[in-house]
């Protein structure tokens, strides 16, 4: 099947060879996407296939994102592809959730059940597939954390060196943790994500290495399997809203992509709305979609969240994340630092747990049906990105009262779950009881 990296600016749309090593497009600096010539596959057995594909034992079935390849089909060698048996994540329904944020019923597509815990799986399976395709011997990426942790996982697992380079002392230790024990060659850089993205690709092009940033496009392409596997498991009911965290701006830009192809292929028949949402700290997009074209993308100097996975001021995937917004009628919200404290802390005593930037989603949930701008009979998924243990530090400090916003005010411990020091006593911890 014919495969084109495309540049994703309208007045450009210059087209290079699929296994050209290019991040941007090398005519106007557009960002590119990997286009297909899918013809005119038969919906129904595609479903079919990949609902038969579920009782199988191959490697790549069994991936949720591979499974679903007839979508991404820029791969013409499988034995490039290294599979941790990502994706399958479950869809789980939260009642509490749900009348927190002022809805009768919502569900989390749930992306911490990934092999490194987080969404980033769904797309480092694609770009490291890629990079061996290419023939590429080291992988480079700067990151909030996750990114590197996959990418750490999956370089590793496939014969590749990873290289890592994060803002010192501002990723959480499970994070790290996770580069370092993959293998990872880690860096911590005494800058924010934003300066560091700059420097890396000055180093990726100078040693020849592949950068596996969510600009590369391959990562886009396997992200795009969140949204098919949530149409499959819902039997392809179309939601009324997907509601993702905003960051660098990949996961909208996937999504969207991904709902478009399934719309045009006939796999379903409308696309749901978007709402990204965004720390108050961090919300470049936020702004800028605000002034609805009356001003300039303005990347932001010093972002500022305890989210530290979104604490992005210059996210590259905007302009994508523009398109897709508009073409899926969405939205974007912000909420403060207090917002999604409380919004995690109502996730994680549903019994399901996130970490902070995904809690986002049901801060920015609350605020919108608030605003009446969602209903609150609307059916909506809200894609938690990533594992409660990915970052514990921020947890014990909130049930413990101890949790100060980057602006060093305090925290409140809203819902709050102190631990109880008790004395080797069954009279005493029996009267605690009560
Ligand atoms: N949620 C989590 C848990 C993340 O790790 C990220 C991004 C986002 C949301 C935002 O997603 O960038 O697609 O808008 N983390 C990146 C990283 C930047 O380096 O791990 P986005």
């Amino acid at each position: 099947m014919q495969s084109d990296l495309v540049c994703f600016n309208p007045a450009c749309r210059a087209r290079y060879g699929i296994t050209a090593v290019l991040y941007n497009c090398p005519e106007c600096g557009g960002l590119l996407e990997a286009r297909y010539d899918f013809g005119r596959p038969d919906a129904g057995k595609l479903k079919v296939t990949w609902r038969e594909r579920r009782m199988s034992n191959a490697p790549l079935d069994q991936s949720g994102v591979w499974r679903y390849r007839e979508m991404f089909p820029f791969i013409e060698d499988d034995s490039h592809i290294v599979t941790l048996r990502e994706g399958n994540t479950p869809l789980l329904s939260a009642p509490r959730a749900a009348e927190y944020g002022g809805l009768d019923g919502l569900t989390f597509k749930h992306q911490g059940f990934n092999p490194t815990g987080s969404f980033k799986d769904n797309g480092m399976t694609a770009g490291v597939a890629q990079a061996r395709r290419l023939g590429m011997k080291r992988v480079a990426c700067v990151s909030t954390g996750n990114t590197s942790a996959s990418m750490a996982a999956y370089a590793s697992a496939g014969g590749l060196e990873p290289l890592i380079f994060i803002p010192h002392g501002n990723i959480s230790y499970g994070k790290l943790a996770q580069a370092l024990e993959y293998g990872a060659k880690t860096f911590q850089v005494e800058a924010n994500f934003d300066r560091i993205l700059a420097l890396v690709r000055v180093l990726a092009e100078r040693l020849g290495i592949y950068l596996l940033n969510s600009i590369n496009p391959f990562r886009i392409e396997g992200q795009k399997s969140i949204a098919i596997e949530t149409m499959d498991q819902r039997d392809w009911r179309v939601p009324d809203w997907i509601v993702l965290p905003g960051g660098n701006l990949s996961n909208v830009s996937a999504l969207g992509k991904g709902l478009r192809e399934m719309q045009c292929l006939g796999l379903i028949d409308r696309l749901p709305r978007l709402a990204v949402v965004q720390a108050e700290g961090a919300s470049p997009f936020y702004e800028y979609m605000q002034a609805k074209g009356l001003e300039p993308f303005r990347a932001q100097e010093h972002p500022e969240t305890l989210a530290t996975a979104i604490k992005i001021g210059d996210p590259v995937s905007w302009p994508k994340a523009q398109f897709e917004l508009e073409t899926a009628n969405g939205v974007v919200e912000r909420v403060t630092e207090q917002e999604i404290a409380d919004a995690k802390a109502i996730i994680g005593a549903s019994g399901i747990g996130c970490e902070p930037a995904s809690a986002a989603t049901l801060a920015g949930i609350r605020k919108l049906t608030a605003a009446g701008v969602m209903s609150r009979d609307a059916d909506v998924v809200a894609v938690l990105t990533g594992n409660v243990l990915k970052d514990p530090d921020y947890i014990y400090r909130y049930h413990t009262g101890e949790l100060k916003a980057p602006d060093g005010s305090a925290i409140a411990a809203t819902f709050g779950n102190r631990p109880v020091v008790v004395p080797n006593d069954a009279e005493r911890i029996a009267a605690l009881i009560g």
